[in-house]
């Protein structure tokens, strides 16, 4: 790829994982402009190791906000979607555990199954956490039976994910999670517009497939109402440079 290239891809994926002005963690394999592929394995690995850090807060730290994943947990907690029987979860593009792990420690579930198109990520997370990888097409949930799961979740996957994707995940979502079961994911919604984000956007040079793809915050509630789900609760994160909206649904 010509240097130019490769460097506005790069840009764009420092973007893509949070912050465009730090290093990224480079390897020569790696498809900058698919977003179904996830941080390089190995070199990520070594990277977390050498700042001292756990992977999760490597990540964290060195692509997004400081902080981020522990004021998501805490909101997801005041939302109540720990509570209640949270046996069997789904999670969609776990890629470093990130949430898994906190989720994991707070659910204590029997059953964690995931779907994850990045295969180094998919690999490790099986033999690092025990999960279990379901055959991954990135559209459909189809090794899931209907009415399965406690709590369905993803995070920063959506965002990723052009709009028809966008809505064929949800529809998934809803199909395997179980009466009472709770929905979480974020998404790149109109309410993440405001305050100027576009321009902030545009300053990054993002280049990286469909990222950030948007979607409509009325549309997703539209969907989830009509599949006979509540809305507990949406809040706005940060997504450097900008934000997105989490969504948490319960199925009546
Ligand atoms: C931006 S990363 C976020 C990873 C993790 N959820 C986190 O918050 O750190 C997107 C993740 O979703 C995975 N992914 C991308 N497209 C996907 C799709 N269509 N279906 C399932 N996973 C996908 C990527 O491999 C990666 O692990």
């Amino acid at each position: 790829m010509p240097s130019a290239i490769k460097k506005n891809v790069l840009q764009g994926t420092n973007s893509l994982l949070g912050l465009a002005d730090l290093k990224l963690v480079r390897s020569r394999d790696q498809d900058w402009s698919d977003p179904s592929t996830f941080l390089p394995l190995k070199e990520t690995v070594a990277a977390a190791q050498a700042a001292g850090l756990p992977l999760g807060e490597y990540i964290e730290n060195t692509y997004n906000v400081p902080g981020a994943i522990g004021t998501t947990i805490g909101h997801l907690t005041e939302l109540d979607v720990f509570s209640g029987t949270r046996d069997r979860i789904c999670e969609i593009g776990p890629g470093s555990a990130r949430f898994l792990e906190p989720v994991r420690s707070l659910c204590k579930p029997s059953h964690y199954e995931v779907y994850e198109t990045a295969a180094p990520w998919a690999k490790w997370l099986q033999e690092n956490y025990g999960v279990i990888l379901r055959a991954t097409d990135g559209k459909t949930l189809k090794a899931t039976p209907d009415d399965s799961i406690d709590l369905v979740h993803a995070h920063k996957v959506l965002v990723v994910v052009p709009l028809l994707g966008i809505c064929r995940y949800l529809k998934e979502m809803m199909r395997v999670t179980r009466p009472g079961g709770v929905v979480v994911f974020d998404a790149f919604t109109d309410d993440c517009l405001a305050d100027g984000a576009i321009d902030k956007w545009l300053a990054t040079d993002v280049d990286a497939g469909s990222y950030p793809s948007l979607v409509l915050k009325q549309l997703i509630v539209d969907l989830f109402t009509a599949g006979g789900f509540d809305l507990s609760g949406t809040f706005l994160i940060p997504m450097k440079p900008g934000t997105t909206q989490y969504f948490v649904f319960r199925r009546r």
